[in-house]
């Protein structure tokens, strides 16, 4: 079978042409097939239209609207003049992007049969293969301007989608789900390691990047803009499940005095007294979701939270050892990753941490992969910060796409760094930036620092004219 695992993003401006167009072919094969690799785990052409989260569409809308995304893209591009199926172009197009935990989207639709959405799958991957053979490539490469943007625009897409995907499938029914061996969890577990916070040197941080970067990047990572860092610390490793059950334990889900405002209204909403993914048997054992499994709960594992839960972790432990405990600016992580990380995915040679599928399709143990004195600085479940998703100085949207950024330019998205397991293409990068609803679940977890820095942080520059 051809790779699909630890594949690499692309560079885009290799000067042969003839390499890079097959360069392109590869990789979005590669994404395709592993796309639909995913969807093997859904142990029944029914579990397509149940609704693993009650906020989002079902994943048959996901099947669909990973492919229709080409489509629509190569349109705008003015790459392709016809579509193939404009009733499927429309319904897949938009998914749902609700304003709060309690805005349930139960709009009918008609969705057509699973069978019916992979022929149409197979239509645009035929038609996206041609075009990779047909295009005009010079020598200049793919860049921000060129049409090609719109291909690698599909691919990377599809990529987001293979993670966000994963993680519905992770709240479907267990009786939906089958473990895949190509799947498989990360088995090892123990104890989980005690702990610290470990001093991290302040410096200058740079972020942004321009349109001539061999890389792809989504509009919010163009730009430019910088930080002088003072010295603060971070805890040696991410949060694991043995170290958030000492907060459930203490009545943390109970305590409002620990939660934001916003946290403790979804907190009461949801009702909920443990992370999403925790389960309790009825002998009382603590058993931990899975994509595709349910198995005893790795206590060495990273816990996996929203920002919610882990902002009123932070606050409680902040109260319990009287510091300034509170979750990374986007600054400050990538202040320790500058110090940690010296290399980027498409140029390592094996990824430093559970990161792009070179190892698990899980979370493994918090002390697995080292960074110097710090784990996990990418890789494993994303981390959570303060900072509130915004533009950089310089900030522009690509035609192609004008709604990927900026409808979440709205102080209620917050921004993960780092990278899971599952996390690949452009979400491996170091520049790459996503954030998400703060009450959202991905595969993410947290770092918590120690810091007198104010959480002016919270915020990086907000864009005249938004
Ligand atoms: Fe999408």
């Amino acid at each position: 079978m051809e790779e699909l695992k630890g594949v690499r993003t692309l560079i885009l401006n290799e000067s042969d042409p003839a390499i890079l167009r097959e360069r392109v072919r590869r990789y979005f094969h590669q994404t395709f097939t592993i796309d639909e690799k995913l969807y093997e785990s859904i142990a029944r052409d029914e579990g397509f239209y149940l609704r693993a989260d009650a906020l989002r569409h079902p994943l048959v809308f996901y099947l669909g609207h990973t492919a229709v995304f080409y489509i629509n893209k190569l349109k705008i591009a003015r790459i392709v003049s016809q579509r193939i199926n404009p009733a499927y172009e429309s319904m897949f197009a938009i998914g749902v992007d609700e304003m709060s935990w309690d805005d349930l989207n139960e709009a009918h639709y008609n969705w057509p049969s699973i069978p019916e959405v992979k022929a149409y799958r197979n239509e645009v991957r035929a038609i996206v293969d041609k075009l990779i053979s047909d295009l005009p490539l010079d020598e200049k490469g793919i860049n921000w301007d060129s049409p090609w943007w719109a291909i690698i625009m599909g691919i990377e897409h599809q990529r987001i989608h293979l993670e966000t995907s994963s993680v519905l499938i992770r709240q479907l029914p267990i009786s939906e789900v089958q473990q895949l061996d190509f799947w498989d969890y990360c088995h090892s577990t123990g104890a989980a390691p005690e702990n610290q916070l470990l001093d991290v040197p302040g410096g200058e941080v740079n972020l942004g990047k321009t349109t001539n970067d061999p890389l792809y990047g989504w509009d919010n990572e163009y730009g430019h803009t910088r930080f002088e860092i003072k010295d603060f610390k971070a805890s040696r490793y991410l949060v694991s499940n043995a170290e958030f059950y000492r907060f459930v334990e203490a009545g943390g889900y109970e305590s409002q005095e620990f939660w934001t405002e916003e946290g403790w209204a979804w907190k009461t909403f949801q009702g909920c007294r443990y992370p999403r993914f925790w389960q309790k048997n009825s002998e009382g054992a603590w058993l931990l979701r899975t994509m595709a499994s349910l198995i005893p709960l790795p206590w060495n594992h990273p816990v996996e939270v929203n920002y919610l839960e882990a902002k009123a972790f932070c606050n409680w432990l902040a109260a319990k050892t009287v510091k300034a405990i509170r979750l990374p600016s986007e600054a400050q992580w990538y202040r320790l990753r500058d110090l940690c990380v010296k290399s980027d995915q498409p140029y390592w040679e094996k990824a430093p941490g559970n990161i792009n599928l070179e190892y698990y399709a899980s979370a493994c143990p918090v002390n697995e992969f080292c960074f110097g004195a710090f784990y996990d600085v990418i890789g494993n479940v994303w981390q959570w910060t303060e900072t509130q998703f915004t533009g950089f100085p310089g900030f522009a949207v690509h035609p192609y796409y004008d709604d990927f950024s900026v409808p979440t330019f709205d102080t209620r998205h917050n921004l993960i760094k780092g990278g899971s397991f599952i996390s690949t293409g452009n979400e491996a990068l170091r520049n790459s930036r996503y954030a998400f609803r703060r009450h959202f679940y991905q595969h993410a977890g947290f770092r918590y620092v120690e810091s007198d820095e104010p959480n002016a942080a919270e915020t990086n520059t907000v864009l005249p004219g938004l």
